[in-house]
């Protein structure tokens, strides 16, 4: 991953601005108006400080496990003042549960969102990801999921294919998830798709919601 960082502690993820527009379009279909959102992996936090933005009524919570991408995220906060409804980063790991240790009205979601993780991680994060957000959730929660997938057992793209074999080699544990199988964990978990959004530069967003909700 290329990153610039400037004086202070902001990262700048190349890749976060390009799709920042679009992710936030297709988030604005399904977020809920109000509310709290636990963004995992936000890396940078240019994506939470925009998103914080665009839907000022809901809070919106961004984590991360590596410690510069809190203080970044935290830094970015900082640069636009927002405050209570952009609360401090939190160092969270999704293999890492319970995620929170106390039961508090601040450590309930009502939706989830989650950008680029799965084709980083091993695949234990895909379920951990999941059952993760179901303890925390309210009971109609939504949870977002966006990357590169591959759909039906083939890559949607020679440029994904390409991207998949450098994953792999860089770590024998990374690669782009199957669409479908991702799926089958969250069902496992108790989410059920609701929603797959194409998106530019072949994305996808998948959209799951609570099986007892739908
Ligand atoms: C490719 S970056 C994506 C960052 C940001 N979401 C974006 O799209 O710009 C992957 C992020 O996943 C985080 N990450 C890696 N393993 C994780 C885990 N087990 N739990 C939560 N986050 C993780 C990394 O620290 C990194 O910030």
């Amino acid at each position: 991953m290329s990153f610039g960082e400037s004086d202070d502690q902001r990262l700048v993820f190349p890749a976060a601005g390009r799709n920042v527009l679009p992710i936030a379009d297709v988030l604005k279909l399904h977020l809920p108006k109000s509310g709290r959102v636990l963004e995992l992996a936000s890396g940078s936090g240019e994506h939470a400080v925009a998103f914080q933005q665009r839907f000022p009524e809901l809070v919106w919570q961004a984590s991360d496990p590596d410690p510069q991408h809190c203080r970044s995220i935290d830094a970015w906060r900082a640069h636009y003042a927002l405050t209570t409804m952009m609360p401090a980063a939190l160092p969270i790991d999704v293999r890492d549960r319970p995620w929170f240790s106390h039961d508090r009205a601040e450590f309930v979601f009502d939706a989830f969102v989650c950008i680029n993780l799965l084709h980083i991680s091993p695949v234990l994060c895909t379920d951990q990801l999941f059952e993760g957000a179901a303890e925390v959730a309210t009971n109609d929660a939504v949870l977002m999921i966006y990357g590169p997938f591959m759909r039906h057992g083939a890559h949607t793209s020679v440029s994904n294919a390409a991207f998949d074999a450098s994953l792999r080699q860089r770590n024998s544990a990374w690669g782009l998830r199957e669409m479908e199988w991702v799926s089958s964990r969250a069902l496992a978990a108790g989410w059920s798709l609701t929603a797959v959004e194409t998106m530019p530069s072949n994305n996808f967003t998948l959209v799951f919601g609570l099986d007892d909700n739908i």
